[in-house]
């Protein structure tokens, strides 16, 4: 299949936005895996959210359904109650129970108004999968 075939949302941005996800995808120790048209796609379909301080935007051992980056404010992680990290903007967050398929393993709440870029789980799979076909097909 062609990237250009992806069944994926495509929301406009910014181009400050654009490098902003393309970065923190860069980073990350597993999206970094993914080929050049993936990156793109994934940028491409990252859907936007806002939510002001005191939100809980996941809780642990909750099912996950979303990973996210962080566009604008200050997020808490933290792990039956212990503070273990500050998440700044290009952070990326929620990546474990969608790659992993396992529980969230951690509370993460807003400090400050925030905004952040979400991709759900099918969206992230249907991009994934994509690139495993096509590396079956070139072997
Ligand atoms: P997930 O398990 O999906 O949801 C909670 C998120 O918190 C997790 O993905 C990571 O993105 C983040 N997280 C979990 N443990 C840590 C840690 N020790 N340090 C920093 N971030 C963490």
């Amino acid at each position: 299949a062609s990237d250009e075939a992806l069944q994926v949302p495509h929301v406009p941005k910014s181009p400050r936005d654009r490098s902003l996800i393309a970065g923190a995808v860069e980073r990350n120790d597993f999206l970094r895996l993914l080929g050049e048209g993936q990156a793109d796609a994934m940028v491409q379909s990252f859907m936007p959210a806002w939510h002001g301080p005191g939100h809980t935007v996941l809780a642990e051992g909750t099912d996950g359904d979303a990973m996210y980056i962080v566009a604008e404010g200050e997020l808490s992680v933290t792990q039956r109650g212990c503070r273990l990290r500050t998440l700044l903007p290009g952070d990326v967050f929620g990546e474990l129970a969608i790659l992993y398929n396992c529980k969230r393993t951690a509370t993460v709440t807003a400090l400050t108004q925030i905004r952040l870029w979400a991709i759900d789980r099918q969206t992230y799979r249907t991009i994934v999968t994509s690139q495993a076909k096509r590396r079956r097909a070139e072997i």
